[in-house]
């Protein structure tokens, strides 16, 4: 058993903040969660490097060479992920050979499928998105996500043939409800499929910077089309033919609800072209707000996602992402609320459980037995289903049983009535209960899954969650 996942691979116009980490993050979750079933994982993330937007950027930071400007940058992204203890397979960019060959084979491939074809764009395109914009998608003639006009083109390009694949993205969409998740966005995806569809444009004439259409030098590949193609590349296509077939297709790709498009129009449709299985689940997450607030530079509100793990803790803060929000909704991050959790369900529930238990059965002189808990199935339903929020509302419900446990059978007066036998057995299943808790919070927060099963070994109980000060970020 395989499982392959990906995240969007991120432009390197800026470093990451909380959102870009938040997906981030869900497939390292995803990735711990079924490399624990045994499984074999490859978890994928990486850069986007050929976008327009960060050629801009590198211009606006006085960098005349974008690839000297997307090696430094890339590195933040890189460095990022490593500080929050990701375990990624592979980090890739697009500006590597391999990922280069990768491009030139699938153009070949959907050439030789009749999909590609020479044609004029006369039209729109909006930076910001990359991505060409209808007049219907404007405000005041203005990009609504960008709030500024979309350039005017006029230009040879190469074309996709979207439309052919139109009655085929249906039909697998109808057959496949995995497909696109959750539901919610399988409807939205479906209507644009079915009425808004239209062929589009892949390279472009007037930049220099992107991977050179094979046989036509003056012009460059569209960033969307180069970009998805990772996925490919990142287990092997066109490279590594045996890695490629163990890994593909991908079971999930993990992307926000803003590029669903991109990964469930063009992106099965450019791999029917090349003749290749398409991925087994889309899942788009929600975005979230900070304070009710658009994340964005301008209004000063990114959160570092790794000076926010230095100050509460790296396993509290992907605690508070999955807890907080129902994994697929929108959202708000506040300060507030995560020290809030910090305080009570982490510090308080779960952190005196762990506690209150070892030091017990210390003082009683319980001797745990070897044990291998079985894990709730409604645990494991909701982790394969992605309902990320619902497998950690398990893990609470087992701490809260835990707890009532404690006060229910009150093992003080078990022992002060000499009811010995009550005692070893209440005390024993407080100790399966911890270290059901700790496997079920593995994926999520494995340093703290870690240190419950060592102390459970040890026996030797030591704090979990320090109080802290309040935060100042
Ligand atoms: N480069 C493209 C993706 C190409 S994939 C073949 C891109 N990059 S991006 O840097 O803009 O990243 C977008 C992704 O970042 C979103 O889809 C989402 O995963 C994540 N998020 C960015 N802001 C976010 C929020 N405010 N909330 C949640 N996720 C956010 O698009």
């Amino acid at each position: 058993m395989k499982f392959y996942v990906t995240t969007p691979i991120y432009y390197v116009n800026d470093k990451p903040h909380i959102g870009h980490a938040y997906t981030t993050i869900a497939a390292d979750v995803l990735a711990r969660y079924h490399r624990g079933l045994g499984q074999e994982v490859f978890f994928l993330t990486g850069t986007d490097e050929h976008a327009q937007k960060n050629a801009e950027a590198a211009a606006k930071a006085g960098e005349s060479d974008v690839k000297a400007y997307v090696d430094r940058m890339s590195l933040v992204w890189q460095e990022t992920w490593k500080a929050m203890g990701l375990t990624i397979d592979r980090f890739i960019r697009t500006t590597e050979a391999d990922h280069k060959k990768a491009v030139e084979r699938f153009w070949s491939a959907s050439t030789d499928a009749g999909d590609i074809y020479e044609g004029t764009y006369q039209g729109l395109y909006c930076t910001g998105c990359e991505e060409y914009k209808k007049e219907d998608d404007l405000a005041d003639g203005k990009c609504p996500l960008h709030n500024r006009a979309p350039e005017q083109l006029a230009e040879k390009n190469y074309f996709f043939k979207l439309t052919k694949y139109r009655q085929a993205l249906l039909e697998h969409i109808d057959a496949y409800p995995e497909f696109i998740q959750p539901i919610s966005r399988r409807n939205e995806v479906r209507s644009y499929v079915d009425k808004f569809l239209s062929d589009v444009s892949i390279s472009r004439e007037t930049v220099s910077w992107g991977i050179p259409v094979p046989g036509d030098d003056a012009q460059r590949i569209y960033v969307w089309f180069d970009a998805l193609i990772n996925y490919l590349t990142g287990v092997g296509y066109a490279n590594d033919e045996a890695n490629f077939q163990k890994f593909w297709p991908a079971d999930v790709h993990l992307v926000g609800k803003d590029i669903i498009k991109f990964h469930c129009a063009l992106w099965p449709a450019m791999l029917m072209s090349a003749g290749l299985p398409l991925p087994k689940t889309v899942f788009a997450h929600g975005f979230f707000t900070i304070n009710g607030q658009k994340i964005s530079k301008s209004l000063g509100n990114t959160i570092d996602p790794v000076a926010l793990a230095k100050d509460f803790g790296s396993d509290a803060v992907r605690f508070f992402l999955f807890r907080e929000i129902s994994f697929g909704e929108d959202g708000d991050f506040s300060l507030e609320r995560l020290e809030k959790r910090y305080d009570t369900e982490l510090a308080s529930e779960l952190g005196n459980l762990v506690n209150r238990v070892l030091v017990m059965a210390n003082k009683y002189e319980v001797v745990p037995k070897l044990f291998s808990a079985a894990i709730p199935e409604a645990y494991h339903s909701a982790m394969r289903e992605l309902r990320l929020h619902e497998a950690l509302g398990e893990v609470m419900k087992q701490v809260r049983e835990a707890n009532q446990l404690i006060e229910a059978r009150a093992p003080w007066k078990l022992a002060k009535e000499g009811q010995n036998e009550a005692l070893a057995q209440t005390m024993q299943t407080l100790l399966v209960m911890l270290e059901q808790i700790a496997k079920m919070l593995d994926p999520f927060m494995p340093e703290t899954s870690a240190q419950i099963l060592s102390q459970l070994n040890s026996m030797r109980p030591e704090p979990l969650f320090p109080r802290r000060e309040k935060a100042s970020l």
